[in-house]
């Protein structure tokens, strides 16, 4: 152990050595700021038949048959974000934008918590829940938080008073173009020096790729997590806790 604590010495040393960093994001790193996650132990699916509703009613077929129901579910997501804070993850991770030469944060979060902090170069590849677009107009607009969380149906547009609908990704939409296309210029074009994976299940193919890309590109990869998951074995340093305890360690290093 070297003297940054609980980071290994031969972590400390290649960190000193890194000049861009892509950092990939999930509910994990929200938790400290009391957001719940979606999955594990008090996660908004936990509850099994909870957990198929509120996905159901954040699914694009619901969207088109019954809005008002996909909308009092992101009210009610919005209720669990309520008046939450940026934590000690989210400002390092400022931090090491800050210091480093190149930096790109690819997030799973739709809480807004990474732009409250001030992380400027972002792909918010989920969208985010306060953001909307017209279903007849194509009209973009944002809702004010204190609105959000008190919707009973869906909001009208101001233009064409057409149905708005959650600028986010819903289960069962294609991903937004825009988004992948930074993923790939950012993640795979050109590779940063040190990808760091926090706080997330690791479940979907475009958080995976990034991360294995940069470890087969002898790139150094580093999971924070206090539970295992399927690319613990994959990275070169697994770093089993909550993000807030490694993030300052990390960025004290990076030189
Ligand atoms: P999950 O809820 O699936 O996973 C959260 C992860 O954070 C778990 O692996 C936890 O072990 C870990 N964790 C918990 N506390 C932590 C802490 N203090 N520090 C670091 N890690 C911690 O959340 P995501 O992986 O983000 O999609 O879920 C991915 C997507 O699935 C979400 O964006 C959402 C959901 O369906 C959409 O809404 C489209």
């Amino acid at each position: 152990m070297s003297e940054l604590g609980e980071l290994p010495g031969e972590l400390v040393q290649r960190l000193g050595d890194v000049h861009s960093v892509g950092v990939i994001t999930g509910a994990g790193v929200s938790v400290e700021s009391g957001i719940r996650t979606y999955r594990g132990q008090g996660g908004l699916y936990d509850d099994p038949e909870e957990g198929e509703r509120m996905v159901e009613a954040l699914s694009s077929p619901t969207l088109l048959r019954d809005p008002d129901r996909t909308w009092r579910a992101v009210s009610s997501l919005a209720r669990q974000v309520g008046t939450a804070r940026p934590n000690v993850t989210h400002h390092e991770l400022v931090r090491i934008e800050q210091k480093v030469d190149r930096f790109v944060l690819l997030t799973q979060n739709v809480d807004r918590l990474h732009h409250d902090a001030g992380s400027r170069n972002i792909i918010d590849i989920h969208g985010d829940i306060f953001a909307t677009r017209c279903m007849s107009c194509g009209l973009v607009g944002r809702l004010e938080a204190e609105e959000l969380q008190s919707l009973g149906r869906a909001p009208r547009c101001t233009e064409c008073e057409g149905t708005l609908r959650p600028d986010a990704v819903l289960f069962g939409e294609l991903l937004p173009h825009d988004k992948l296309a930074r993923i790939n210029e950012e993640f795979y074009e050109l590779i940063p020096d040190l990808v760091i994976v926090a706080g997330t299940s690791a479940l979907f193919p475009y958080i995976t790729e990034p991360v294995l890309v940069a470890r087969y590109s002898d790139k150094l990869t580093i999971e924070i997590n206090p539970e295992p998951t399927m690319l613990s074995d994959r990275v070169d340093f697994t770093l089993r806790g909550p993000a807030s305890r490694y993030l300052p360690l990390i960025a004290a290093a990076l030189s």
